[in-house]
């Protein structure tokens, strides 16, 4: 790793670690940071660049980790803050580098601040937090609801207010309206930043600020039935005020108080309103993290609509960056069908800008159906029945064939797929023709080819179920055709021209081949082709 490169999160791609899923060392059924530690040569052999880890600072686990009662410290479920020095020195000596979950929303309710604010109306923490009195009738200052249910303000019977969460009530958020609040924060990043962590993806970092009124929010009138009841509301005075993007740009000010770090922003937006979280002059998040993968209809038009609003919506100079899964959305190998699966990590891996892979996407993983009596997710215990359950998508990492798929020596936290006596990452590297080797032979291409990194992105318009684009650099130019589709597909489009070959195929057979003007795609097969030359 060139610790002098600037460019770094440009270049490389990104991991996210659910640590409790990742892998457990001292059994208890929960992943450590051990854990972490000793997959790291793992991690280097697939080919990533940086590991994000969601939170493992000391937390009550109402939210598993999303609560935190103390920033600047390890719960003893995943560890000490001697395992997270030796993981930061280990990930560097492997040429990795560490992200950490910065959560400054909200603290948990057991937070010592929080338990401050509480005890009077006259502490001075009280305005750490949003407290309002009552409405007229009592009830809830305004119509606000929190995203796993209910409203999203809770009654405080000892000092007649009401505190506000966005999410659940042992999650009150902090008033960044408060300096203090600000500078609190700001001295955590810096904690970290001095230990050496890489940068930060801030969690909800668009909830930061709040209407300064506290005006109702408009209903919804797109909502759907059988949707999460939050959504009968839209958020247009509890989330993305204009004030927040000030409070951004100090953010990057601090992390720039460190050389070569990178801040990364949790926001699901529409893409012109995403985008303004690059900040004026660029001086926001470096990567307002881009989920418009996580819920578009999977076809060719409608990626390629996605892919042409997001190029021509970036502000000049911004990097693109995509996203195939995280720990919330349902498991992409389950989104797109697991046929899809290669076709989708082939898109991910070949389109301009940073991509993010989520544990276990690489071995194909499956949303998992959870029993009701086996829920740990707090939103599908509020808000139940309607599919928004995440537990599915976080299930532990399959190693191998062993008991409990290699993850632990105990019971997991959360069930295991059936499948994971096969589906392993054992027995996916000793199968030439897994996902997982699919996944290391297109990262592995990915670094031969900076075109693939840096080039342009040209699109070229989809035909059927085929998705075809150009990344063009100085090294020259590759083609892309990725068929979306069930049934064989072929395209005689001028971007396919004479003398270029297949490079890759998501099914890893027909590299070399020479192409003449017509290209043919088996059911759910991608490729790459190059070099071509140009006309
Ligand atoms: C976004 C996180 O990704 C999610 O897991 C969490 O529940 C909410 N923020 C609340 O912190």
């Amino acid at each position: 790793m060139d610790q002098g490169d600037r460019d770094w999160w440009r270049h490389g791609i990104f991991y996210q670690v659910y640590p409790r899923s990742f892998q457990d060392t001292n059994g208890d059924g929960v992943g450590d940071i051990r854990g972490i530690i000793e997959r790291l040569p793992y991690l280097t052999r697939l080919g990533v660049d940086a590991v994000w880890l969601s939170p493992i600072f000391p937390s009550p686990m109402a939210d598993f980790g999303y609560d935190i009662s103390d920033y600047t410290g390890i719960d003893p479920l995943f560890g000490t803050m001697e395992d997270f020095d030796e993981l930061v020195a280990a990930a560097h000596e492997a040429g990795l580098r560490l992200i950490l979950d910065l959560v400054p929303n909200h603290t948990s309710d057991q937070h010592p601040w929080f338990i401050e604010a509480k005890s009077s109306r006259d502490n001075p923490r009280r305005n750490w937090y949003i407290w309002r009195d009552p409405a007229a009738d009592g009830g809830p200052p305004n119509n606000w609801r929190s995203e796993f249910g209910g409203s999203a303000w809770t009654f405080d019977e000892a000092s007649g207010q009401y505190y506000y969460h966005a999410f659940l009530a042992q999650q009150p958020d902090l008033n960044w309206r408060n300096r203090e609040v600000r500078e609190a924060i700001y001295d955590v990043m810096r904690f970290w930043l001095g230990k050496g962590v890489d940068g930060f993806r801030v969690d909800v970092i668009w909830h930061l600020i709040k209407d300064a009124e506290f005006r109702d929010n408009p209903p919804n009138p797109h909502y759907r039935e059988g949707r999460p009841p939050h959504e009968t509301i839209l958020t247009q005075y509890s989330t993305d005020q204009p004030e927040v993007h000030a409070v951004i740009s100090e953010m990057r000010r601090v992390t720039e108080e460190f050389d070569n770090r990178v801040l990364i922003g949790e926001i699901y937006l529409p893409l012109n309103r995403l985008v303004a979280y690059y900040g004026n002059d660029l001086r926001g998040a470096q990567m307002p993290f881009n989920f418009a993968l996580l819920s578009t209809l999977w076809s060719a038009h409608s990626v390629e609509a996605i892919i042409a609003d997001y190029e021509r919506a970036l502000p000049p100079g911004a990097w693109p960056n995509w996203v195939l899964g995280n720990h919330d959305r349902p498991r992409v190998a389950s989104r797109v069908g697991p046929a899809q699966a290669g076709v989708a990590a082939m898109l991910l891996l070949t389109l301009r800008g940073t991509p993010t892979l989520y544990y276990g996407d690489e071995i194909g993983l499956r949303q998992l159906t959870i029993a009701p009596d086996q829920v740990r997710d707090p939103f599908e215990k509020n808000v139940p029945d309607i599919g928004v359950g995440r537990d599915g998508c976080r299930t532990p990492m399959q190693w191998s064939a062993d008991r409990n798929a290699g993850f632990s020596t105990a019971t997991p936290w959360l069930p295991l797929a059936h499948d994971f006596v096969s589906e392993n990452v054992a027995s996916l590297e000793a199968d030439q023709a897994s996902i997982l080797n699919f996944y290391k032979a297109m990262i592995a291409l990915r670094r031969k080819l900076p075109q693939l990194v840096s080039g342009s992105y040209e699109p070229v318009a989809a035909q059927g179920d085929i998705l075809l684009y150009r990344r063009r650099g100085t090294d020259g130019l590759v083609v892309i055709a990725l068929n979306f589709g069930a049934e064989p597909a072929a395209t005689t489009s001028s971007a396919i021209g004479f003398n270029c070959e297949i490079l890759l195929s998501t099914f890893m057979d027909r590299q070399g081949e020479k192409l003449e003007g017509m290209l043919e795609l088996r059911s759910n097969e991608g490729v790459i082709l190059g070099p071509y030359q140009d006309v």
